[in-house]
């Protein structure tokens, strides 16, 4: 099935590299047919029939099941008009009024009817380089903001927002079922998210504070989970068999570390992480520093920096087990 999907103009690369992950995660196959970096408009042709896996990704901001591209709206009505029902309602969607009015009447004109405030369908039509491109748009069901960290009953400052945490469990190329791990999970933001994508949670603080608060916010969103107080640099000794590890590490501003100087830290977690990760398995790090482990257990797959704030840029690191 072809996907016409828009993406966010939140980072350059992000937005492509989590629809990448998701897909290669859950065994789907694909290849790029179309993209215009600057509208941050892709057509993807996915081998599958099943739209589901497009409400995991946080930075795809609209989605559609791609219908045609031409410079001629004739024969993209064409196309649509035999891909709706005849029961059905529609409505046209786009950046342009001319083109929601030309495209709306040559679609109805065949006996298609209109409804604009609560159409069964909404056809969505993109204009660029002298061509439209046009899809049946597929809602994404978008509610980061309701989860935000105050919303918990369990909040500390140091929680990210719900759509980072998203994109950084999809970044771990994972499916449904798998296991995840956090074994920095302070209120447990990221494990939220990974639970409520279908995923197996584990995780682990050193603080036991945390892990009581941690609990309570899984309890919230009825996700089930393993939560133990543990230090990082032991994870080895408590869990195995994990397929992704996915965490924000501590940078000692409003986050406490546990375990002296950082760097070691991050080093010897990374090696216990290791112990416990299957191979080709990933690892997907937040951290303010420019810390890139040199560990032979591990290749750096993706390097991106997102700001925060002006005094706040997290950088993100995805690493395979080798
Ligand atoms: C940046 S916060 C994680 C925030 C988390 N993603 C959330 O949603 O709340 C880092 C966490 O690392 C924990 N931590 C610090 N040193 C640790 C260590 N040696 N082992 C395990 N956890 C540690 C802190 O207690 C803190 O909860």
């Amino acid at each position: 099935m072809k996907f016409l999907l828009q993406l966010s103009g939140e980072h350059p690369d992000l937005p492509k590299a989590e629809i990448a992950a998701v897909l290669e995660g859950e065994g789907i196959n694909y290849n790029i047919v179309y993209e215009n970096r600057k509208t941050r408009i892709l057509i993807i042709d996915a081998k599958t029939k099943n739209s589901e896996f497009l409400q995991r990704l946080a930075m795809t901001t609209k989605a559609a099941e791609f219908v045609a591209m031409s410079n001629n709206l004739d024969a993209i009505s064409k196309n649509i008009f035999k891909k709706i029902p005849k029961s059905k309602t529609f409505a046209v969607r786009s950046e342009s009024h001319r083109i929601e009015e030309e495209l709306g009447e040559r679609i109805r004109n065949p006996g298609l009817k209109v409804d604009l405030t609560n159409p069964d369908l909404t056809i969505l039509c993109f204009y660029e380089k002298e061509k439209y491109i046009a899809g049946i748009e597929i809602p994404l069901k978008r509610d980061f903001n309701l989860r935000r960290p105050q919303f918990r009953p369990f909040f500390h400052p140091t929680s990210m927002h719900p759509k980072i945490a998203r994109l950084l469990v999809n970044l771990g190329g994972v499916k449904k079922g798998d296991k995840v791990l956090d074994p920095f999970c302070g209120t447990g933001g990221i494990l939220i998210e990974a639970g409520l994508t279908g995923m197996k949670i584990f995780g682990s603080d050193v603080d036991e504070g945390m892990v009581e608060g941690c609990r309570k916010n899984l309890d919230f969103y009825n996700i089930t989970g393993e939560i133990r107080t543990v230090d990082a640099t032991k994870i080895d000794k408590e869990f195995k068999g994990i397929d992704a590890i996915v965490t924000d590490l501590p940078y000692g501003r409003s986050s406490a570390i546990f375990g002296g100087n950082i760097i070691e830290l991050y080093k010897n977690f990374l090696k216990s992480a290791s112990k416990i990760l299957k191979s080709g398995s990933g690892i997907v790090i937040v951290t303010p520093k420019k810390f890139l482990p040199k560990l032979k257990e591990f290749e750096v797959i993706g390097k991106y920096s997102i700001r925060v704030h002006k005094s706040l840029t997290r950088r993100i690191l995805v690493l395979r087990k080798g």
